[in-house]
């Protein structure tokens, strides 16, 4: 018997997507309810119906629940979250398998998350195949488990591990929860059939809510709530999850469970979950594109990336970790050799953290192979060119590229904002030549945006579409402009913070001002550390085309002209000493009240609030202007690349989210302030494209 062949047991009766089948005396809930079995409310409702048919069937013994399509529940609907939930909760169903007079087994093959996992606990007992995975990812979707996953899983785990577990939403395979005493049994066998065995054996309930929590020491438990508000941001989800999970130990299990729900129902229709929510499916829709949808494209297994630097290090970093095999090409063997020994460097990290194994860093590692010059590339599927950020050193690759090359590979340059078509025309093939825009580390940073040049084909954007799935990225599909849809924002956002300089504000207020408002790092830090004399080289080129009459801040120039390139050279818009912090430089501070001297501007004092606004109708304003030129295709791009790709907080949803959460007025203010600030040469936005924004 194997899962496929659960439609050939015989059915006692059907609920909606829920079938109860019976094999022996053991009845078989399966749920089914594609794509991933979320438990909408015809599931729960279905899960009671069929309950009550086994409780009431005299010839079924124990009972077995399994998804159809290798997923157990992959969570509540999360759709739903937006309104109150119709009846039956999930907790109503818990109640009634905790009820029933009869044993019930969780059977979990795929995924078994959030509210599935919290059903699964609910039962007697949970049996897993290898490939199973379960977790609690309430939290990064700003609420906190709402059916009793705060009571039952400390009294598996303990406090301390199931805080870690909760508060960072994180999976857990199958080997890992057998060791946890999370499940009771794994199959590595043919599962149905193992399944029904062990719940046919099971003779006994066994509650979890009815077990202690098991005795541990406070300082392991204050240790992990620390760990998890810091790993956590302080954000309110965290915090209210540790206070759920500590009062499993000092409430009686009912008064706590009450709480529990309590809580999950303020946090889930709360402005922190509604934003994540957004997030959650802005960021499925992205890589979905209708008119690719079908379009076939060549198989995909060998993978070239010219440029063995960082950049290029990363990208081959990627593609091995997604068992590609990769040819990291430079122009000579002491360069590429290099880029191995720069590959190795990148996991000596997370081996020593024991985050990746070593069996697993040596497969990666194994996949990749060094070569000085092109004479392996025409075995290649996929091409990446990582090299220098400069037109013409593109422009020769890609001549190489469309000359070397097999037809039928895809050839994609990691630019960051040059122009897509000027280097697909050297190859001499443009239709197979994409962008395709990694973030840095590229082996950490999730989002990839893929750039569609004008005569890029479809065929070459659906490959690079599913591509971007295979490496486990966000895709997000740009028109071709100056810095696509990121970089284009974020140099406008970059410039309105250099005007704030010369009207008042130094850097240290405004990167204060943005982390306040959740960003991981304010936009002078971020230049510091990634090197003023990136945009300092960019800003050289395009000083011929610059707009004279244009409102032009020097003082980046300046402190490159100074050497002061940012962290590297231990100073740029701030002074780095041994400890690696930031500090406020008067050097710097006496520079910027300088240049507003000898432009005559007044200085004046911004809130942190001023501050805030700015950046915020600025960023609005920019992505405003994306989609009027088509670079973005839709609002919810722009959440995703700005959350994923340049630290704006995910729990505001992203700029587009944002701006609809605010009083159109005001923005509409703001924008006028922007404007008269900016002066000559600035491009109003018609706010009503971002206010359509679709909310969760
Ligand atoms: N509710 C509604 N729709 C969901 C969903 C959910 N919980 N999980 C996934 N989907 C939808 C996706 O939006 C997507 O829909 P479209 O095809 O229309 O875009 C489809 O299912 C497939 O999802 P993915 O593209 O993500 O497919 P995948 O194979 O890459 O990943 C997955 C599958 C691992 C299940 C992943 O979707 C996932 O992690 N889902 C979220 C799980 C989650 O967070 N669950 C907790 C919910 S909160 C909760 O359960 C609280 C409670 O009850 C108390």
């Amino acid at each position: 018997m194997s899962a496929g062949s659960l439609s050939s047991l015989s059915i006692v009766g059907e609920y909606g997507p829920i079938t109860l089948r019976q094999q022996r005396q053991v009845g078989v809930i399966v749920i089914d309810n594609p794509p991933v079995n979320a438990s909408s409310q015809a599931v729960r409702s279905g899960l009671v119906s069929a309950l009550k048919a086994f409780e009431e069937n005299a010839s079924l013994s124990s009972a077995l629940m399994i998804g159809a399509n290798e997923t157990f529940i992959a969570g509540s609907d999360i759709r739903e979250f937006g309104a109150a939930l119709p009846e039956p909760e999930l907790p109503d169903v818990i109640a009634a398998v905790e009820s029933c007079e009869k044993p019930v087994v969780a059977a979990f093959q795929g995924v078994a998350l959030g509210g599935g996992f919290e059903l699964a606990l609910g039962c007697d007992a949970r049996i897993a195949s290898v490939s199973a995975r379960v977790g609690l990812p309430e939290v990064t979707l700003g609420m906190i488990p709402g059916a009793g996953g705060t009571q039952r899983l400390p009294r598996l785990t303990g406090i301390a591990r199931a805080i870690e577990i909760i508060c960072s939403g994180r999976r857990i395979d199958a080997r890992e929860a057998l060791e946890l005493g999370i499940v009771d049994a794994l199959s590595d066998g043919v599962f149905l059939e193992q399944a029904v065995s062990y719940a046919a054996g099971l003779t006994q309930k066994r509650r979890l809510i009815d077990l202690p929590v098991p005795d541990g020491s406070t300082e392991q438990v204050d240790l992990a709530a620390d760990k998890a508000m810091k790993s956590g941001k302080q954000r309110p989800p965290v915090r209210a999850a540790i206070d759920a999970i500590r009062s499993s130990t000092t409430l009686p299990v009912a008064e706590a469970l009450r709480a529990e729900r309590q809580v999950f129902t303020r946090l889930r229709t709360g402005s922190e979950a509604r934003a994540l929510r957004h997030q959650f499916f802005a960021e499925r829709a992205a890589g979905k594109v209708a008119a690719l949808k079908g379009i076939p494209y060549p198989e995909m297994e060998a993978v070239a990336v010219i440029g063995a630097g960082t950049m290029g290090v990363g990208i081959a970093a990627c593609f091995a970790e997604a068992g590609f095999k990769v040819q990291l090409i430079d122009q000579d063997s002491e360069a590429a050799k290099a880029g191995l020994d720069k590959l190795r460097a990148l996991y000596a990290r997370p081996l020593a953290s024991g985050k990746l194994s070593q069996q697993l860093v040596d497969q990666c590692i194994g996949r990749v192979e060094a070569q000085s010059g092109y004479s392996k590339l025409a075995e290649a599927d996929v091409i990446v060119e990582a090299v220098f950020e400069d037109m013409t050193v593109k422009e020769a690759v890609f001549s190489e590229l469309g000359r070397l090359s097999k037809p039928s590979a895809l050839l994609a340059s990691n630019t960051s904002y040059l122009d897509i078509d000027q280097i697909a025309a050297a190859s001499g093939c443009a239709d197979r030549v994409v962008g395709m825009h990694f973030f840095s580390p590229a082996q950490r940073m999730k989002l990839l945006e893929i750039v569609r040049g004008t005569h890029s084909r479809d065929e070459a954007l659906a490959q690079s579409m599913a591509l971007a799935k295979r490496l486990g990225k966000i895709s997000v599909l740009a028109g071709n402009a100056f810095g696509f849809i990121g970089n284009r924002i974020f140099a406008a956002w970059r410039k309105q913070c250099e005007f704030m300089l010369e009207e008042g504000a130094l850097p240290q207020d405004i990167d204060a001002a943005m982390r306040h408002f959740g960003f991981a790092m304010g936009p002078f830090e971020v230049a510091d550390m990634s090197g003023l004399d990136i945009a300092w080289r960019m800003r050289k080129q395009q000083a011929a085309a610059r707009d004279p009459a244009a409102r032009y801040v020097e003082i980046p120039d300046i402190l490159c002209e100074q050497g002061r390139l940012g962290r590297k050279t231990g100073a740029g818009y701030y002074r780095y000493e041994n400890d690696g912090k930031p500090k406020v430089d008067p050097e710097v501070t006496a520079l910027i009240e300088t240049q507003s001297r000898l432009k005559g501007i007044a200085r004046r004092n911004f809130s942190a609030e001023d501050l805030e606004k700015r950046v915020l109708i600025t960023i609005v304003n920019e992505a405003a202007l994306v989609l009027e030129e088509g670079i973005a295709n839709k609002p919810e791009d722009i959440d995703v690349v700005l959350v994923n790709g340049y630290g704006f907080p995910r729990w505001q949803g992203g700029p587009i989210f944002w701006a609809s959460q605010q009083d159109p007025d005001s923005l509409i203010e703001a924008q006028n302030e922007l404007e008269k600030a900016t002066g000559h040469g600035f491009r109003r936005g018609d706010l009503n494209v971002v206010l359509s924004s679709q909310t969760v």
